[in-house]
């Protein structure tokens, strides 16, 4: 059994309980990693957690992520609308992705509505807070 999940976060996830909790539920990281950890319990799966701000240190993390895990569960943050090099990078892991978002990002700003990175995942979630997390490890789980 492949069972091996890596949740990435992008820039500006470990301010995340000083961001706007109408958006993004007004919890911190550390706890956000605890809710996933459940959720992936409950679906047999092993969730490991990293965080960066530095957008070379998350290719970087891409680059070996199949040395490390079966599958993807990521959240780039802003870099999700505009970093081609991010989205190069996950074209390298030949491991599955799921895309995932706290916000409604399609209903949100314009420039929010890009992704660069959905189209190379196998399934896409937004909108729908910690609870999406859930389905995001359920969409990897069926992809692997
Ligand atoms: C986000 C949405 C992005 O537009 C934003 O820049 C984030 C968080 C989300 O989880 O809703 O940092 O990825």
């Amino acid at each position: 059994m492949r069972n091996r999940i890596d949740v990435l976060h992008g820039v500006n996830f470990d301010q995340l309980r000083r961001r706007d909790p109408e958006l993004y539920g007004g919890m911190g990281l550390p706890e956000l990693e605890v809710r996933v950890k459940k959720f992936a319990r409950e679906l047999d799966l092993e969730v490991t957690f990293w965080q960066t701000n530095h957008e070379g240190e998350y290719c970087e993390s891409l680059h070996i992520a199949s040395e490390r895990a079966d599958g993807l569960l990521l959240n780039p943050g802003a870099w999700s609308h505009y970093s081609w090099a991010i989205r190069d990078a996950l074209e390298l892991t030949g491991i599955p992705a799921v895309e995932v978002h706290l916000s409604a990002v399609d209903e949100r700003e314009e420039w929010r509505r890009q992704s660069v990175i959905r189209d190379l995942c196998v399934g896409s979630v937004q909108g729908k807070g910690l609870e999406g997390y859930r389905e995001a490890l359920e969409l990897l789980k069926a992809a692997l």
